[in-house]
């Protein structure tokens, strides 16, 4: 078997911590933590620590001088994902960036011409096509199912966005506030979670979008950056998608996902069940379901729910 290949992580945050270290450390026979980056030096040292790297650095621009590191995974907030993503291009990197995948669509161009130029693998992680509620679904959909895709309808809530998370505290570029609801450092919902939900439709339509519609809303008291918006995207086949997401619900409130799937030939519905009763919510701790029932209506037969799908986001 060859050697494992060596892998440089940039930003050592939430997600760096929660998913993609541990990620790394699953695939240690096929890649091996080389050395982490981050600007604050104690989650730097302490990242290299938990998760067996060789060297940590506070300055990036070192893991991309060293021969030993192959793929550059890049996990900062998104108005850093550009500068980063090209210049480990730009040193012969393969590279892995979190989504969003830039903060407006000149950086993303800029960032598909270094990739080009450069010959190697670049990779933005849309993680709901991983995630096997959304890959049974899609299964379905790829399977007939449904029919034509014709129209995708979902709807989603989140609870407050949490700043801690184990351990890990998210960054505050001015000591004061999270970047994520800093004007100068995120775009809010917009870009942060309906990524994920133009990623996924997409997928399902199959198809490139060619109008989009967008309303946003600052509901948070005191917000500066959108947390609910409604948006609808017209295919160029002719399909249509549409969303409805909030991510200003009380900290109790279950991460909640419900989509639709419309097609020539049925219907497929999906939805994490814990929301459909009567409830109310008014904080308390984070609670996630984890479980996605769904069903696919056909004229003349009825599949039962499956609630074996797990993985949130
Ligand atoms: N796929 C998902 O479901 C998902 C979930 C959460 C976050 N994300 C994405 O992951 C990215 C990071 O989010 P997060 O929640 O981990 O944020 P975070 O604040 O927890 O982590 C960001 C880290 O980057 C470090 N950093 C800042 N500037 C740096 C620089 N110049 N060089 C090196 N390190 C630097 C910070 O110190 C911090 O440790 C964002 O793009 C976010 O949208 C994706």
């Amino acid at each position: 078997m060859s050697d494992p290949i060596g892998i440089g992580v940039i930003g050592c945050g939430i997600i760096a911590a929660t998913a993609h270290l541990p990620a790394w450390q699953r695939l240690r026979h096929r890649a091996r933590i080389v050395a982490v980056a981050d600007v604050r030096e104690e989650v730097a040292r302490q990242t290299a620590r938990e998760f067996g790297a060789e060297s940590w650095v506070t300055d990036y621009r070192y893991l991309l001088d060293r021969p030993d590191i192959h793929v550059i995974d890049v996990c900062t907030p998104e108005f850093l994902h550009a500068e980063q993503v090209v210049a480990a291009l730009a040193a012969g990197k393969h590279v892995v960036c979190e989504k969003p995948m830039a903060a407006t669509l000149s950086e993303a161009d800029s960032m598909i011409a270094a990739a080009e130029r450069a010959g190697v693998r670049f990779m933005v992680g849309h993680t709901r096509r991983f995630t096997p509620r959304y890959v049974a679904l899609k299964k379905h959909v790829d399977e007939g199912a449904v029919g034509q895709v014709r129209l995708v309808r979902e709807i989603e809530r989140r609870p407050r966005a949490m700043w801690s998370v184990r351990d890990r505290e998210t960054w505050k570029p001015d000591g004061q506030r999270p970047w994520g609801v800093d004007p100068r450092y995120s775009r809010g919902i917009a870009l942060g979670s309906s990524i994920h939900e133009l990623d996924l439709f997409q997928w399902f339509m199959a198809d490139r979008p060619s109008r989009v519609y967008a309303r946003t809303r600052i509901t948070r008291p005191g917000g500066q950056l959108p947390d609910h918006i409604v948006f609808s995207v017209r295919f160029q086949n002719g399909g249509l998608a549409y969303s409805d997401q909030s991510a200003n619900q009380p900290s109790d409130y279950p991460f909640y996902h419900e989509m639709e799937i419309y097609g020539t030939e049925g219907l497929l519905r999906a939805n994490d069940p814990e929301s459909v009763t009567f409830a109310i919510h008014r904080g308390g701790g984070l609670r996630a379901s984890g479980t996605f029932v769904y069903v696919v209506v056909r004229p003349g037969w009825l599949r039962q729910p499956d609630a074996s799908l797990s993985g949130l986001c």
